[in-house]
């Protein structure tokens, strides 16, 4: 049966001041009740799936687990990483841990901070791949685009790889984080898919691409779990051994190196709330296009995203900002500008 395998060691930089460290945003309700991770999870409810591996940071380990008991799901199943490297190696200790269980089932990557609006069509697209996957194809999901993002990676298609008209489109190449220019020119051609970091194919599949393009990734993973204990409630990976992993993401490391990649194209209504104008988009807005959480005034203030978590903020005659107030800090951007939010993050970084 399908293995769910949730990435949700990311840091969310660019989600500044309300995205920390200590807690990042997968673990934040931005859109909807439920955290990030909870709805990443609740979202496969109707999916013939295993209860959901989740690959963390160690010192996220409580917050996951009482996440995943709050929606009533097993919190044993929980890999701890003692550093981040990337979703690479992420994927393949899950990969690892998976085959040692004594199968090989396909895995269904997922990111913890994605928001999809519908779900039947995600779940239509998720039993197209498994079919595939199961052939042997590492099947990502591509996005049909709505706009020049520069937030995401690109796909560009190839033909279909078999006469059924849902069957996924080769993959020509991918190209990671374009900028405006050159992302532009990919919508107007029609033949690209955004790259949705989410991702499927069988566990020793994964495995085998991964020695051929990148053995020292393999190796490293490999050796942090070799001494991993059976019926832990969290399972611990060695901390040499994987501080001493490679850092690379799957993009990277595999789908942009193998021959059997295919994508699957996903209309559902999807985002990656990678910044602060992406949950703008997805949010509710007041009828002059404001998405408002927490205590605000407005008056002449249009297509806004203010977000105060216990102060009145009072905005008069501003148009298309990030307001965001937390109790130690205040951010105001330009909405158009708000990737560069990270720089603020590496600047408190190299701080300290
Ligand atoms: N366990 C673990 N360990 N998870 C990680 C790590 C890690 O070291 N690093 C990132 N993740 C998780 C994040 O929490 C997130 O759920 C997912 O992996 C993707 O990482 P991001 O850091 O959010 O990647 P991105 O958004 O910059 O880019 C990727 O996703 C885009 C779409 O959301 C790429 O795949 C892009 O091509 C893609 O368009
Ligand atoms: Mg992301």
């Amino acid at each position: 049966m399908l293995l769910p395998v949730i990435m949700a060691g990311g840091t969310g930089s660019r989600l500044w001041p309300l995205s920390r460290e200590l807690y990042p945003k997968q673990f934040i309700s931005l859109h909807g009740q439920h955290s990030m991770l909870q709805e990443t999870v609740n979202r496969l409810t109707g999916v013939e799936a295993r209860a959901p591996l989740v690959i963390c940071n160690e010192e996220h380990r409580f917050l996951v687990a009482e996440q995943l008991r709050q929606i009533n799901k097993l919190s044993h199943n929980i890999i701890l990483e003692p550093v981040g490297r990337n979703t690479a190696p992420a994927i393949a200790l899950a990969a690892i841990n998976a085959i040692e269980q004594g199968d090989d089932p396909v895995l269904l990557v997922l990111a913890a901070d994605h928001v999809i609006e519908n779900r039947a069509a995600f779940h239509q697209a998720i039993a197209t791949a498994t079919q595939y996957a199961k052939q042997g194809h590492l099947v990502t999901f591509g996005i049909v685009p709505t706009g020049p993002e520069t937030g995401y990676g690109y796909i560009h298609r190839g033909a279909q790889i078999a006469d059924a008209k849902d069957a996924p489109f080769g993959v020509q190449r991918f190209v990671e984080k374009p900028n405006l220019k050159t992302a532009e020119d990919y919508l107007a051609s029609g033949e690209y898919y955004w790259n949705s970091g989410m991702f499927m194919f069988r566990a020793k599949r994964y495995l085998q691409e991964l020695e051929k393009f990148r053995p020292d990734i393999l190796d490293a993973c490999r050796r942090a779990m070799a001494g991993v204990q059976e019926g832990q409630d969290f399972i611990n990976i060695d901390k040499e051994d994987f501080i001493a992993c490679p850092d690379e993401s799957v993009d990277y490391a595999v789908m942009e190196q193998t021959d059997a990649a295919v994508v699957v194209p996903l209309d559902a209504g999807w985002s990656d709330v990678g910044s602060w104008s992406a949950l703008w988009e997805v949010n509710e807005k007041d009828a002059a296009g404001n998405s408002l959480k927490g205590d605000t005034f407005l008056h002449n203030t249009k297509n806004c995203y203010i977000n105060s978590e216990d102060q009145l903020v009072a905005a008069i005659g501003v148009e298309n900002l990030v307001i965001v107030n937390t109790k130690d800090a205040v951010l105001v951007a330009r909405k158009d500008q708000v990737q560069d939010v990270k720089r603020v993050v590496e600047f408190l970084k190299s701080e300290c």
